[in-house]
């Protein structure tokens, strides 16, 4: 589908086109050395599994093995911080309260779950994710910041099905950077399975790497969707879906839209802030 002419650039970069990589190489030649590398390893990879869960575990355990910080997408612990606190304050301002019950897919080393763990009750937290690596690590997030007596749950999976959690249980569910990194078999999984865990009156928020151009992946580790693809995938599953306007005011890179078992009232949808809880 053409882009339309008035989106902004960067939502209408085909960034698996040639054009795209070599002006993307003329424009930044310090950033030619490390994505070959990782050219070599996504084939590599690609090889020995080739199923995506088996891969991406791989590229999860080469990244964490360097260091977990990056490995979840934030190259200084400042950014860690950050981007940790936007997720939490978003949701706070969703209205987030101690009693709630959540799934966080995709938890990585608690860049936000730390805030979420801190903030909820006792075992209220769930955190699912396919790298043991950064299980590891986000334990030690949470020895660091002496959070035991929440004993919040933190799960390895292989897949999104979700089958091993219980019915209506979830008030909030959450992936942040994880549809990013997932082809859309994966994604669909999700969305075919995360309404039975829901509540009648919880949500489902996720971000994904939004083109208005064509839809196109970079080596096997990014993906990136229209808006609308994803919102009538949500909606196939019988699930309320809409782009969440209100977070594209954060400074981050990505976009965000919530699913729903039922119709939702209060904000976000229209950029105000309130609860939906
Ligand atoms: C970019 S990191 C983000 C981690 C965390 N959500 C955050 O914002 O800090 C993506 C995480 O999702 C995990 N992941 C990727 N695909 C997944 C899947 N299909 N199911 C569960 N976790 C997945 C990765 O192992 C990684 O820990």
């Amino acid at each position: 589908m053409p882009a339309d002419a008035t989106s902004p650039k960067k939502l209408r970069n085909n960034r698996a086109a040639l054009a795209h990589k070599v002006g993307y190489a003329l424009r930044h030649p310090g950033r030619v050395i490390p994505y070959l590398r990782r050219a070599v390893r996504d084939f590599r990879l690609r090889l020995k599994h080739p199923d995506h869960i088996g891969y991406y575990r791989a590229v999860m355990a080469s990244d964490t093995r360097r260091n977990p910080e990056a490995a979840v997408g934030s190259q200084t612990h400042e950014r860690w911080l950050a981007l940790g606190q936007m997720q939490f304050d978003y949701l706070l301002e969703h209205g987030l309260r101690p009693e709630h019950r959540m799934l966080d897919i995709g938890c990585g080393n608690l860049r936000a779950g730390w805030r979420f763990i801190d903030h909820l009750g006792t075992g209220n937290y769930y955190g699912i994710d396919i790298s043991p690596h950064i299980l590891i690590a986000a334990k030690k997030t949470l020895t660091e910041r002496r959070l035991q007596d929440k004993l919040p749950h933190l799960t390895l999976v292989g897949d999104l099905t979700l089958d091993f959690l219980p019915s209506d249980h979830f008030d909030v569910v959450h992936a942040h950077s994880v549809f990013s990194h997932s082809p859309l078999e994966v994604i669909e999984e999700c969305l075919a399975h995360v309404g039975r865990v829901l509540t009648d009156t919880g949500f489902f928020d996720f971000t994904f790497d939004r083109t208005e151009g064509a839809e196109h992946q970079v080596l096997r580790e990014d993906f990136y969707y229209r808006t609308e693809t994803l919102l009538a995938l949500a909606r196939g599953h019988g699930l309320q879906a809409r782009f969440m306007e209100d977070w594209e005011k954060r400074p981050h890179g990505q976009s965000k839209i919530r699913v729903s078992r039922a119709p939702l009232a209060g904000g976000g949808a229209s950029g105000r802030p309130g609860s939906t809880l």
